[in-house]
């Protein structure tokens, strides 16, 4: 970390975005600095390209060095993609003698026991975030130190990565003469940037639509419960619209950006785009309909897919606060009335973090997030002797959500 500030890289499939970000006095986090670069270093969240994404990262730092006249070294970088997988644990400890206080060392120590789960050989963990303690059978307790009982227990969200890709982070970094300081779930950050302190609570599910894959992540009691990353994003859109109807991927994009809409059903056949077709000299006219139902097909498999996932965690029914859409890809019109459609009786609502200034918001969820995550949930529990590395860092959530509901 430079001094009070913190750096963090989201590693997008269309883009990486550094953001320099100090906590703010309202015990928020505020942005000094916002960058981003376009990079073709990754798919689905996943480093393809080494070289490319180390370029890329290196012209951020030097970007940012230029702009305050010192070196950025440590950052904390994203992590998400269909190789990023969390699942729920438990932890058990006997507290002994019985009724003693329960103590920081007993709280690591179960939290600890939550992470003895087997992984595969190519797998590791990156982050454990406790959810809920038990002391003697008593739910939902968040603070155990300094309470008495005979037995506690743990609900700890572990999120694991492939080596090889964790391994890939740290070089690309390395290569550009930086260090990872911390690997954050993507999708949680999307969650902490754009959900607001109820939606967290009562049950709400975030989905960051992003050029390669779309996030999801379930919050419910003030913790993240669920996350998955399902492999369809908005550069496949462009890619059907390029493939369909014979144009240059760049045309296609500005046929999505411009004209794009997830609802063929709400586009009247008398709208009209232009189309430059490959080969073709001049731009045809075409039914805005027949662009829409390119789009909408595409979008309906993704939806799909987020009500398959949704079944699979077991929150079926039980999200109040429905499903907020962010990321670039949620910029398409009408996205989130098809997603309505799609996943039945639950509130939907586009949402994006507050950066202030002309920028568009929308795809930089993660960045924001992982500022919030890394400064302002100060609640980090020391990881107890021997453990040094990053992996053995645990933070929870509810210093964000007592700041934020203060
Ligand atoms: N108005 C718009 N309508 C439709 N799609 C849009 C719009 N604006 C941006 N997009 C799409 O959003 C995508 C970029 O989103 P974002 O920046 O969230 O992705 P990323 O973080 O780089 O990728 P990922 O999170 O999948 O790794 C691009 O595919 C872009 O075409
Ligand atoms: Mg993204």
């Amino acid at each position: 970390m430079s001094g009070d500030w913190t750096c963090v890289l989201d590693l997008g499939s269309s883009k990486i975005v550094a953001l320099v970000a100090e906590p703010a006095e309202d015990g928020g986090v505020s942005i000094i600095a916002l960058e981003s670069a376009p990079c073709k270093g990754l798919k689905r969240g996943a480093i393809v390209d080494l070289e490319e994404t180390a370029r890329t990262i290196d012209a951020l730092a030097r970007k940012l060095s230029a702009k305050f006249g010192r070196e950025f070294t440590d950052f904390v970088v994203s992590a998400a993609g269909p190789h990023v997988e969390g699942t729920n644990a438990q932890g058990f400890k006997e507290i002994i003698p019985r009724n003693r206080s329960i103590t920081h060392q007993d709280v690591m120590e179960v939290i600890q026991h939550s992470r003895s789960i087997l992984l595969a050989p190519d797998r590791e963990q990156i982050q454990a975030i406790p959810r809920e303690f038990r002391v003697d059978n008593q739910r939902n307790i968040l603070r155990p130190v300094g309470m008495t009982g005979g037995k506690l227990e743990v609900v700890t969200y572990l999120v694991s990565n492939q080596t090889a890709q964790v391994q890939n982070v740290q070089r690309a970094l390395n290569l550009t003469g930086k260090n990872l300081e911390q690997l954050v779930l993507g999708p949680l950050a999307s969650g902490i940037a754009v959900l607001t302190p109820e939606e967290l609570e009562i049950g709400t599910a975030v989905l960051d639509f992003g050029a390669g894959k779309t996030d999801m992540a379930i919050f419910s009691q003030g913790s993240l419960a669920y996350s998955c990353s399902i492999p369809i994003g908005s550069a496949l859109i462009t890619s059907d619209i390029s493939k369909l109807l014979k144009t240059a991927p760049e045309e296609a994009e500005r046929l999505k950006l411009e004209s794009g809409c997830a609802l063929a059903g709400s586009v009247s056949e008398q709208e009209i785009v232009e189309v430059r077709q490959l080969g073709q000299p001049m731009a045809r006219p075409m039914q805005k309909r027949v662009l829409a139902e390119i789009i909408e097909s595409r979008v309906r498999e993704m939806t799909g897919m987020v009500k398959g996932q949704l079944e699979k965690s077991g929150f079926q029914g039980l999200l109040p606060g429905g499903f907020v859409l962010t990321g670039g890809g949620a910029k398409l019109d009408k996205c989130d009335v098809l997603l309505r459609s799609v996943v039945g009786a639950y509130p939907v609502r586009k949402g994006a973090p507050d950066i202030g200034g002309d920028l568009d918001p929308f795809g930089y969820g993660v960045a924001v997030g992982m500022a919030q995550f890394v400064i302002q949930i100060s609640e980090e529990l020391e990881p107890i002797d021997g453990a040094q590395s990053w992996q053995d860092r645990v933070k929870s959530l509810w210093s964000l959500l007592k700041g934020k509901a203060e």
